[in-house]
């Protein structure tokens, strides 16, 4: 945070918070004198960049998270009646984007109180003859069980997409999360560990979905302004009804700086996520899901959520804490909780997402947290479990 935000902000640790520097004012500022602002070299390179990162043969940049899932369910070719599996506990924009394919979300459950991430079980509860596609979710940062989920992906016939928008860095198996299933999703909204302010990528080994995906993201032209600018083709045609989903110049610029720090910044995620499970884990009744990472699963630490004992309320832990200038949130309402979605999709019992949901409080993390504003965090956090 620069100081003239610090000095407005009412939080004496915010939830999230981004480190700026000169590096990045001046990438900016670089682009923006090189007068090129619209796709072009930078997100070119940002994209070679980031699938290098991710051990991907494709990387297509987008306007954010959502256009990436979008597209990605889109080039999967979900559609009309098709069904497409997700998890409710989830931020909304997956099921918003199968919606907008003309598919229908089936909201599923998940495991439990120490893995919040998708039931691999209730995901085969949950597939039926018009189910095409399960949108998984690395909740968090932490991988979910793609070993299970393949599995009854690959009996059915499913298509596998990753929603990785917390888990740029993290990996199963040695293997980067965005690459684990056919198409993975990723949002480099400001709060998310390679924070851009908006945008997005879709990373995919498979070349003619990448090339389908190329073409979905820009009017289904089969050449860029780019292109024509430096003379590689001067037309085009028009092959799919895609839409503008590009990114610019400018934001590359800062996703590629961005980019360089994300194992510094995931590391040190890691340290503070330790340090909040060390204190806390366990302590009065609270429990942190999932565990430390080994060499199988490795998180990238987006976000650290606690679980608040059964009795306590969560509202009141939060005005506590809120009293000290300490932010929190909770990551998620449920999908089937709101108005919109109470009447879409089906009615499936989701019972360990609704025993938790009342439960669950997300704490600031971010790489720049200083160890005084973790023990500030804690100590409140202990105090308001005590005394509430
Ligand atoms: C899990 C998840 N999926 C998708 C998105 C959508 O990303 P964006 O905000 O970049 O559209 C977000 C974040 O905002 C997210 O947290």
């Amino acid at each position: 945070m620069s100081e003239d935000a610090a000095v407005e902000s009412r939080w004496r640790v915010p939830l999230s918070d981004i480190a700026v520097d000169d590096e990045l004012a001046d990438a900016v500022l670089e682009t923006v004198r090189s007068g090129w602002w619209s796709m072009g070299p930078r997100v070119e390179e940002f994209e070679r960049a980031f699938a290098d990162f991710c051990g991907a043969e494709h990387a297509i940049a987008v306007a954010n998270g959502t256009a990436a899932l979008h597209l990605a369910l889109l080039a999967v070719g979900c559609g009309p009646g098709d069904e497409v599996i997700v998890p409710s506990l989830n931020f909304v924009a997956a099921a918003n984007a199968i919606v907008h394919t003309g598919a229908e979300p089936v909201l599923c459950d998940i495991v439990g109180p120490g893995e919040l991430n998708l039931d691999p079980a209730d995901v085969e509860a949950a597939v039926g003859p018009r189910t095409k596609a399960i949108v998984v979710l690395h909740y968090a940062g932490f991988p979910c069980a793609m070993d299970a989920i393949d599995e009854v992906a690959e009996r059915h016939g499913l298509v596998v997409v990753e929603d990785a928008a917390h888990a740029p860095g993290a990996s199963l198996h040695g293997r980067m999360c965005g690459t684990l299933g056919r198409v993975g999703c990723f949002s480099f909204f400001s709060n998310k560990n390679l924070p851009v302010g908006e945008g997005g990528i879709v990373v995919t080994a498979d070349e003619q979905l990448a090339e389908r995906l190329r073409l979905l993201r820009s009017h289904g032209m089969t050449t860029l302004t780019w292109d024509r600018h430096r003379g590689h083709a001067s037309g085009y045609d028009v092959v799919l009804a895609g839409f503008n989903y590009r990114l610019d110049e400018v934001r590359a610029a800062v996703g590629l700086v961005q980019l360089s720090r994300l194992i510094e910044e995931n590391e040190a995620r890691a340290r503070i996520a330790g340090r909040y499970r060390g204190a806390l884990d366990g302590v009065e009744g609270l429990t942190m899901p999932f565990g430390d990472d080994d060499n199988e699963r490795v998180s990238s630490h987006h976000l650290a959520v606690v679980v608040l004992p059964e009795a306590v309320d969560r509202d009141r832990v939060r005005g506590a804490l809120g009293e000290r200038r300490i932010q929190t949130s909770v990551h998620y309402p449920p999908i089937h909780s709101f108005t919109h979605y109470r009447s879409v999709g089906q009615r499936r019992p989701l019972r360990q997402t609704d025993a938790l949901a009342t439960r669950i409080l997300t704490l600031p993390l971010y790489g720049s947290l200083s160890d005084e504003q973790v023990e500030a965090v804690i100590e409140a956090l202990l105090g308001a479990v005590q005394t509430l």
